[in-house]
């Protein structure tokens, strides 16, 4: 989920961004590629999540915790512009979500936050998508296709599965995103 991460180049601080770090498995691998000067922001919906992950890291201030929805979150530098992120690794487990206008609303955020040819992990467990598609409605398929819509749109290669994660194994989708408007037509 963090293979592609550069090496840190003090001279040129990375901000980066994990979207749902739940206990923070994917936190502790960023941090081992975090340079002194980079910084990884960490937003997490859940209260308990965020209360543990906010202890876990008070040790390195390279780590910022948010408790927050990441539809509802930005984050401004200091002349107040709205801070787009180097890399974004996200576990939001996107088959599972209520309804087709949520994943629209997160999948938009994304958009929102990755800086221009930048590129965004996004893992979910497999089998999610086939159990969706066999034992929920319609609903579900609306969802599915967009989700599926979107990944395609942006994917850099074929999605991958990590066997050995716990408890099941993943889905890795990477997405890079179109660095000007003429990408984004092509
Ligand atoms: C499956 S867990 C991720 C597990 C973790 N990345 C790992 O690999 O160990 C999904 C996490 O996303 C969080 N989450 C779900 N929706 C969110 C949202 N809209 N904004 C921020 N966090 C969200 C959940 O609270 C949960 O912690």
């Amino acid at each position: 989920m963090i293979r592609h991460i550069p090496a840190p180049d003090n001279d040129k601080p990375h901000v980066y961004l994990e979207v749902g770090p739940e206990t923070g498995v994917v936190t502790d691998l960023f941090i081992k590629k975090l340079g002194a000067n980079d910084t990884l922001h960490v937003v997490e919906i859940e209260e308990n999540f965020y209360n543990y992950m906010k202890e876990k890291f008070k040790g390195d201030p390279r780590v910022i915790v948010h408790h927050k929805d990441i539809t509802e979150w930005s984050l401004q530098d200091e002349a107040g512009h709205d801070v787009q992120f180097d890399a974004i690794a996200t576990g939001i487990p996107l088959n599972n979500l209520p309804n087709k206008s949520i994943l629209k609303s997160i999948l938009a955020a994304y958009e929102r936050l990755i800086k221009p040819g930048k590129e965004i992990t996004s893992v979910e467990y497999v089998l999610t998508g086939t159990i969706g598609q066999l034992f929920r409605g319609k609903e579900f398929q609306e969802l599915y296709k967009e989700k599926c819509d979107f990944y395609r749109k942006y994917a850099s290669e074929p999605s991958a599965i990590v066997w050995s994660n716990f408890p099941l194994p993943a889905r890795v989708h990477r997405l890079i995103f179109p660095k000007n408007e003429k990408e984004k037509t092509a």
